[in-house]
């Protein structure tokens, strides 16, 4: 789908590594450049044309990611560098405030590192309990499973919306909705779903969500922390410095600016906001449903194509999602991506940063193929075509 938008494509590489990193379009790269080239300014600091310019652009791209996501009202947006420091701030800003010692975070095994360090280390600081809601057979998540968990003590839930290994969708509106009957935050990871499927924080009563913008055709180190306004009060910056502050003074008096400036400290990825702004239109011009109906259509096409060839082993057969997980038995799944590279096929290889989901499938190592709008069948019948040499893989790497 709209390959010719994507310059990259045209050297021939096959890329199935999509869950880390997307390409893109011709439309993100040039906003960049012609920011970089004919307006290049700082963000809500100068009284002059380009700089007014800068700003106009920076918070129009609030008001773009506000819709995308359905938050109520354009402060809810935070610019972060992305999900990592979304899921940091979270924590750090605001669970370290208002959690106590004994109260309960519930998380699952399959969850990236982003959405584990975090709550370990403040496990660690103020004495949370981790608990994690058990997977099914298949290693998803479900509804019986999480309402199972939940005590008088459960305070967050914190989850991925689609899982980097699994590519599991979680329900996030039943979960929400079972969230508000206890009163529960919350916390969605949304870096695997945001360029993929829908995602509305109010359908879905989230307090705290965070993505990156690279994962969904945009610049790297730029991405959002949505807040519900109310929580966002209680929130900490965890940076303080210029353009976050209203004044301050010799006699270290000083006050913030109002939410959300002032969780932007320092100069700002302005490039990577326009960026950002760009990606988002270029999705919602083709439509997220058309989208995820298409890596749909790929995932159940490579299953079909994978399940024929010997030995392959595949891990998340029915996860709606563009994300395939195999291994070749009995093969280092890094000497199955270092294969597949020698016909020019990116595949993600190892842990994916899910380190603790092995105590869950028993296996330490993957290999990943993530779909995106612009792969098509025919390349996967060349990820097919080289994995049925399967015999030559050590002649080829060694
Ligand atoms: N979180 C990214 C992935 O799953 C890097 O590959």
């Amino acid at each position: 789908m709209n390959r010719e938008d994507f310059p990259i494509l045209d050297s021939g590489i096959i890329y199935f590594d999509n869950g880390a990193t997307t390409m893109k379009p011709k439309s993100v790269i040039d906003s960049v450049v012609d920011y970089y080239s004919n307006y290049t300014a700082n963000a809500h600091r100068g009284d002059y044309d380009s700089s007014l310019k800068v700003d106009e652009e920076y918070e129009k791209v609030r008001t773009k990611v506000r819709n995308l996501i359905n938050a109520s009202r354009d402060e809810e947006i935070i610019y972060t560098s992305g999900t990592t420091e979304s899921l940091n701030m979270v924590v750090f800003g605001y669970m370290k405030k208002v959690l106590k010692e004994g109260d309960e975070v519930l998380l699952t095994k399959s969850e990236h590192a982003s959405n584990l360090l975090p709550w370990m280390v403040l496990q660690e600081e103020i004495g949370i309990v981790i608990k994690y809601i058990p997977l099914d057979d298949n290693y998803c998540l479900t509804i019986d499973n999480v309402k199972g968990m939940i005590s008088s003590r459960t305070k967050v839930i914190s989850i991925a919306h689609i899982t980097n290994v699994i590519g599991d969708v979680r329900n996030i509106e039943e979960i929400g909705k079972i969230c508000s009957e206890h009163n529960i935050l919350l916390v969605v990871d949304a870096a695997q779903s945001i360029g993929h499927i829908k995602v509305d924080v109010q359908a879905a009563n989230i307090a705290f969500l965070g993505f990156s913008a690279h994962k969904m055709l945009g610049p790297t180190g730029i991405g959002v922390l949505y807040g519900r306004y109310d929580l966002l009060q209680e929130l900490e910056p965890l940076k303080f410095g210029g353009g976050m502050n209203a004044f301050f003074e010799e006699d270290s008096r000083y006050e913030l600016k109002e939410i959300p400036w002032k969780f932007e400290a320092g100069t700002q990825n302005i490039a990577g906001v326009i960026g950002m702004g760009k990606a988002i239109d270029y999705i919602q011009n083709i439509g997220l449903e058309k989208i995820h109906e298409y890596e749909l259509k790929l995932k159940k096409f490579a299953v079909s194509k994978l399940s024929e060839i010997p030995n392959i082993i595949i891990y998340n057969k029915d996860t709606p999602s563009g994300i395939l997980t195999f291994n070749i038995d009995k093969v280092f799944s890094q000497d199955t991506a270092v294969f597949l590279n020698r016909f020019g096929i990116s595949i993600r290889s190892g842990n994916h940063c899910a380190k603790i989901l092995k105590d869950e499938i028993g296996i330490t190592n993957t290999c990943r193929a993530s779909f995106y709008l612009y792969n098509n069948e025919e390349e996967i019948m060349k990820l097919a075509a080289v994995l049925k040499r399967q015999d030559e893989i050590y002649d080829n790497i060694v």
